[in-house]
């Protein structure tokens, strides 16, 4: 198989960097080594910074997120038993989109195969080869055979345990990592939403999460160990937990589960994120912690780079775009970080605080709720810094 960029990986960044070569008339091919069924149905956050839901509009991908989604225009932080809104359309004049990841990779999906793009689902034992010269290979097995995809470029978005990254050779990159003392357990719950905006929850039980994807369809949090055993937690201790963190604010309606998973929490960049012709994007060069749900936009933030920089070079044979593509994102990257680290810091129980920190956080929050250059800074994070 020959093609001009093979991407491994059909999670948010290798469609989505495979959907904007195809508008510059690039091809690509994708490769994967879960089935269809698993990528379409791998529950993930679901909010869309105000730019990446517009791309997805403007470059044709948008129009079921547009019937179906929700729009958010601000959130509420609950503390100290009070709810406190923050309106990030008066603070920054702009709003969020609620929609679920999954449903974004099923309209990718669909929309890649109606343009002819392959995607193998399902391989197995995939290598790369060559990312130091001009003609790179990928190497894997699709139903038992061996196959190659001989391209220009290697597309590296196949996430954290992916094997890109450490195909990078040694000495090449610098990782920078913390692990949080924490975890979530997430619901999926048939109920109707507590709140008709988020509601984050700082709590002396910890911290929870009131999100959504329907007016029929719940997606909450709370925060637990990290290693947490979700056969602990039946649901009606669920239901009480979510209560409880509330803090009196609101009360939750209760419905039949639909889904449980506990998530860790890390913060994870390796730099550069490129090597030779292998260009990382998404959750295969950074991984940020849940709060505030910056991963998919993020590897949406690549792919935009990523592909405008292979679109210069076969225009024109230019590079000096691919060669800043690392040092691009990164700027970026490094902001959502700290955005995510932040939101993280100020509304968890950290299982070595001390009264003075718990004291400290309060007084963060109250400084958000109170202080009008406070809440800006919040919002115009939450709703995507702008894109370069
Ligand atoms: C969701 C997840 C988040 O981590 C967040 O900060 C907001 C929303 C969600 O799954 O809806």
């Amino acid at each position: 198989m020959r093609t001009k960029v093979g991407i491994v990986g059909a999670g948010p960044a290798g469609l989505m960097l495979s959907h904007l070569l195809h508008l510059a008339g690039i091809d690509s091919i994708i490769i994967e080594n879960r089935t269809r069924a698993y990528c379409e149905a791998r529950v993930r956050a679901g909010l869309i910074e105000q730019w990446a839901a517009d791309m997805l509009v403007e470059t044709g991908v948008g129009a079921r997120m547009q019937r179906e989604s929700l729009r958010h225009n601000g959130i509420h932080l609950a503390f100290g038993g009070a709810l406190h809104h923050i309106d990030f359309v008066q603070l920054v004049g702009k709003h969020v989109t609620i929609y679920g990841q999954q449903e974004v990779v099923k309209d990718l999906i669909a929309r890649r195969l109606a343009d002819g793009t392959p995607i193998l689902f399902d391989v197995e034992d995939t290598r790369v080869e060559g990312i130091g010269g001009t003609s790179p290979k990928i190497h894997f097995r699709h139903d038992g055979k061996p196959q190659t995809i001989d391209c220009d470029f290697i597309g590296g978005c196949d996430g954290f345990h992916g094997i890109c990254r450490p195909s990078m050779p040694a000495g090449v990159l610098t990782e920078y990592e913390r692990v949080y003392p924490f975890g979530w357990l997430g619901i999926l719950a048939q109920a109707k939403p507590v709140s008709d905006e988020l509601i984050y929850c700082y709590h002396p039980r910890g911290f929870a999460l009131f999100s959504m994807r329907s007016p029929t369809i719940v997606r909450y949090y709370l925060q637990c160990a990290p290693d947490e055993d979700v056969t602990q937690w039946p649901a009606e201790k669920i239901w009480d937990e979510l209560e409880a963190r509330l803090g009196g604010t609101r009360v939750p309606e209760r419905g039949p589960l639909l889904e449980t998973i506990v998530a860790p929490m890390r913060s994870f960049v390796a730099e550069p994120m490129q090597h030779g012709r292998l260009f990382l994007a998404g959750d295969s060069a950074h991984i940020v912690p849940p709060t505030g749900a910056k991963g998919m936009n993020l590897a949406f933030a690549d792919t935009r780079v990523l592909a405008r920089a292979i679109e210069a070079f076969y225009r024109s044979g230019a590079t000096a775009a691919l060669e800043s593509y690392s040092q691009t994102c990164l700027r970026r990257v490094w902001k959502a970080q700290r955005f995510s680290w932040w939101m993280t810091s100020l509304l968890h129980l950290f299982p070595d605080a001390t009264p003075f920190d718990r004291r400290r956080q309060l007084a963060e929050l109250d400084y958000v709720a109170s202080s009008e250059a406070a809440a800006k800074s919040l919002a115009e994070n939450y709703v995507g810094l702008p894109i370069e």
